[in-house]
């Protein structure tokens, strides 16, 4: 074999090892992990309903008022992150109700819903999440929106 041939045969060999490469690095990365994984989403999270749950226009809402009152925050807390790690495509699971079945005694109004996000939107810039990903996240929460805003009222 000459040098030549002997330099073909390592490029053919290197183009073949790299065609049966995971192809890792095409793939873009999860929401879960842009966003930095469930630390910093457990830290929003929280925040969040830390300005939530003792919200005044909300609280005009006896029915919500009510909940607030009955539903331990760190419970709250809790489900909302594990939600959120899944929906982002993180390796948690789920298990509380159906977002119809946990809001549906609430009562929920679109102008709740408009205050919810624009508590969530003040968030997102306070912790300086980026553009692309606070986009994404606000697609999720509105995926939600028709299963819990079901009040006639404004
Ligand atoms: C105006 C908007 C919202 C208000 C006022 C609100 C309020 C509440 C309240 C008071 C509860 C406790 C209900 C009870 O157990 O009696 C609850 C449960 C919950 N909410 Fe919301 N919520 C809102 C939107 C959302 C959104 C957008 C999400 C997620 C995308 C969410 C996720 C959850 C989860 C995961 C639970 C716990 C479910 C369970 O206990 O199994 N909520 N919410």
């Amino acid at each position: 074999m000459t040098l030549f041939q002997k330099k073909q045969a390592v490029l053919k060999l290197l183009a073949l090892s790299l065609a049966f490469m995971p192809s890792v690095q095409a793939e873009e990365a999860s929401l879960y992990d842009r966003l930095g994984g469930l630390a910093p989403i457990s830290v929003v999270v929280s925040d969040f309903l830390d300005e939530l749950v003792p919200d005044p226009l909300l609280n005009q809402n006896p029915a919500i008022d009510a909940a607030r009152q009955a539903v331990p925050k760190p419970y709250l807390k809790y489900q909302v992150t594990a939600m959120v790690c899944q929906a982002t495509g993180g390796p948690c699971q789920y298990h509380g109700r159906t977002m119809k079945d946990a809001h549906a005694h609430l009562n929920i109004s679109e102008r709740e819903w408009t205050r919810m996000k624009v508590i969530f939107r003040d968030l997102l810039v306070r912790h300086q999440v980026p553009e692309q990903e606070a986009n994404e996240l606000i697609a999720i929460i509105d995926s939600t929106k028709a299963d819990i805003v079901v009040a006639t009222s404004p």
